[in-house]
């Protein structure tokens, strides 16, 4: 899913440079597309879009210290980092793993409302609704509780898979993301009492405490570097014997690195370490792919935890 934004540089000629260096991109001309791009970074120094742009062609071209300059242009004349050129930074070893920019998720999102579901269902057969309702019933039956849920908060909710998947066991459905057009999306299923617009963890502060009984994030945590402070926020609206129930994407390391996909692949080792930093005990875990890349599952796990 690359997030392909334009912002425009205000100067029409740099405006139009861009649109010919982007063809001759896509004719696979890179060194002349490159050459423009350079052209309308010099008419307009403050063109995120063309440093950006600049820099994923360099890289392209193999050309590593001239993409990192051109990446940390496109980082430093747009303070919110709309195109995501941080994480290009990480990838490119340039810059150590660090939270991903809230106006780069939103812009993704945003622009991929509208085809989300026959994107992500359709073509990368996403299940990871279904994986997490499954775990949830599993984690509940082995404790002999019944898994339905009064309240119940879905973060980075989208366009409300998961509250689909869990719509018969829950009474209350609260949804929290970052992308307006997402919420609009999970606001027409008519599933949510109530939906913000906002990053998880503000979200989550804003919360009362023991104010819900379970919590998903299906394929939303994969957005976020440090899990520790947003799963200390998910114990503390928990109430007693509640349930968190997430999806992630993982590896054979022992931290978290970001993947060729940019998204963050947590280590199981840091998972199960962060879930008892953050108070909670550990109900499941283990390897599920909520999705294919490249006609292959994307190494995933799959986690139940309860508040004791
Ligand atoms: C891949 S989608 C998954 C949506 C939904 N949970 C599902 O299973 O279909 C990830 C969602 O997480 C949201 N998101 C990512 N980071 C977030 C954050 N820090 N706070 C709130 N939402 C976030 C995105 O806007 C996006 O809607």
């Amino acid at each position: 899913m690359p997030a392909r934004i334009f912002l425009s540089s205000g100067d029409l000629v740099a405006d139009r440079r861009f649109d010919f260096a982007r063809d001759l991109q896509l004719k696979g001309d890179l060194v002349a597309a490159a050459d423009l791009l350079l052209q309308a970074t010099e008419l307009a120094p403050g063109f995120a879009s063309a440093w950006f742009t600049l820099g994923d062609i360099r890289q392209r071209l193999g050309d590593r210290e001239a993409a990192i300059a051109a990446f940390r242009k496109a980082q430093e004349v747009d303070a919110g980092d709309r195109h995501g050129a941080s994480l290009r930074l990480m990838l490119l070893g340039a810059a150590s793993i660090s939270a991903m920019p809230q106006a780069y998720v939103r812009a993704l999102f945003d622009q991929y409302a509208p085809k989300f579901e026959t994107a992500l269902v359709d073509d990368l057969g996403y299940r990871g609704p279904a994986l997490l309702f499954k775990a949830v019933l599993t984690a509940r039956h082995a404790i002999r509780k019944p898994a339905f849920f009064k309240r119940a908060i879905d973060l980075g909710c989208g366009t409300g898979l998961a509250a689909t998947a869990f719509a018969k066991e829950v009474d209350h459905f609260i949804g929290i993301d970052l992308s307006p057009r997402m919420i609009e999306k999970a606001r027409s299923t008519g599933l949510y009492e109530q939906l913000q617009v906002a990053d998880m963890l503000e979200g989550l502060r804003g919360r009362p405490e023991a104010s819900a009984d379970l919590v998903v994030a299906a394929d939303a945590m994969v957005y976020l570097a440090d899990l520790v402070p947003v799963l200390r926020e998910v114990t503390r609206v928990l109430v007693p014997g509640g349930v968190l129930a997430c999806t992630l994407e993982t590896h054979d390391g022992v931290n978290v690195v970001l993947g060729e996909g940019l998204r963050y692949a947590h280590g199981a080792a840091y998972v199960r370490r962060s879930i008892g930093d953050a108070g909670l005990t550990l109900s499941l875990l283990y390897d599920s792919s909520a999705r294919n890349e490249d006609n292959a599952p994307v190494p995933g796990l799959v986690v139940v935890a309860a508040k004791p």
